[in-house]
């Protein structure tokens, strides 16, 4: 379904697929368009940069590629860095997504936005620029999913 080679390669061989074990911070976000669910693990160190990062999708090929790209983009960032990795430049990285398939890319955007906001409200501190993701999914319902 017009699929780039560059997403069909990562969606076939997934980048930090996984999860981190004691995360700095965990975010997990869902589609409203299609029910979608994914999550982000982000270890961060002391000079606020993003060490590794690990995701779960449980979502379509689209969003298996974004979040693959995503987490490679956000690798070895800086807090402030990472933020600033939109769904356009995923895509853009990806060579561009079948129009139909542009809001599969916003969940991986969210989902580490929404990491981001656990790394801060763990640590007390404000984060610049970085507003609660409205998809954030609370620990209870989370218990319902998994
Ligand atoms: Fe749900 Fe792509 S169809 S994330």
């Amino acid at each position: 379904m017009g699929y780039t080679a560059k997403v069909m390669e990562h969606f076939s061989n997934p980048r930090n697929m996984g999860e981190i074990e004691n995360p700095s911070g965990v975010g997990t976000v869902g589609n409203a368009q299609c029910g979608d669910i994914m999550r982000v693990y982000l270890d961060i160190d002391d000079q606020d940069i993003v060490r590794d990062v690990k995701f779960k999708t449980f979502g379509c090929a689209a969003a298996v590629a974004t979040s693959s790209m995503a987490t490679e983009l956000v690798k070895g960032k800086t807090i402030q860095d990472a933020l600033k990795i939109t769904n356009e430049a995923v895509c853009e990285a990806l060579d561009g997504l079948p129009p139909v398939k542009v809001h599969c890319s916003l969940l991986a955007e969210e989902a580490i936005h929404a990491a981001l906001w656990d790394y801060a409200e763990k640590n007390g501190i404000t984060i610049e620029g970085l507003e609660q993701p409205k998809t954030d999914i609370h620990e209870e319902e989370e218990e319902e999913v998994y």
